[in-house]
């Protein structure tokens, strides 16, 4: 249904039937941006090594496909060990933009074994568009989702 937040129930459907561990993430990424319309982008950055790869992702396609550890809000996530969720990125000093168009950014850390696999990153073009709502949710749904970038981790 579009207009209301991703059940997990539909990211688990959408992730089972997926061929390999990328093509999981990404209907995992489309279940998102297809139901909530506040996600203008939505994708999943694996970390190998002190560098974030873009794995899966819907959207408009960005020419930030690695990101590394400690640039950014993705790589600010990964440094501090620590969610963040960004009001107005116009205030950020270490912002990386995608889309001029976007004002507000969350990003969730995968967690697995212990260990940061990767995260799950969100645009919108409005102001304050991410809470704990959004927090707790993507962490829900990253549950799901590490295992699957643990894969995708490279050596
Ligand atoms: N804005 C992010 C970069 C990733 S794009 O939003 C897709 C950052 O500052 O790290």
């Amino acid at each position: 249904m579009a207009g209301s937040a991703p059940t997990l129930s539909q990211i688990h459907a959408a992730i089972s039937g997926a061929a390999s561990a990328r093509e999981a993430l990404q209907a995992a990424m489309e279940t998102i941006a297809s139901n909530h319309p506040r996600y203008e982008w939505v994708g999943v950055y694996v970390l190998s090594g002190n560098r974030l790869h873009l794995e899966a992702f819907a959207g408009a396609p960005t020419e930030h496909t690695v990101i590394p550890v400690g640039k950014g809000v993705c790589g600010t996530a990964v440094a501090t060990r620590s969610n963040q969720v960004i009001g107005d990125v116009r205030k950020l000093q270490n912002y990386i933009a995608c889309s001029p168009t976007v004002r507000s950014e969350i990003v969730v850390l995968l967690w697995d074994g212990g260990e940061i696999v990767g995260q799950i990153d969100a645009d919108s073009d409005e102001v304050g568009a991410f809470g704990a709502a959004d927090e707790a949710l993507l962490t829900e749904i990253g549950v799901l989702l590490a295992p699957l970038a643990r894969q995708l981790v490279q050596a």
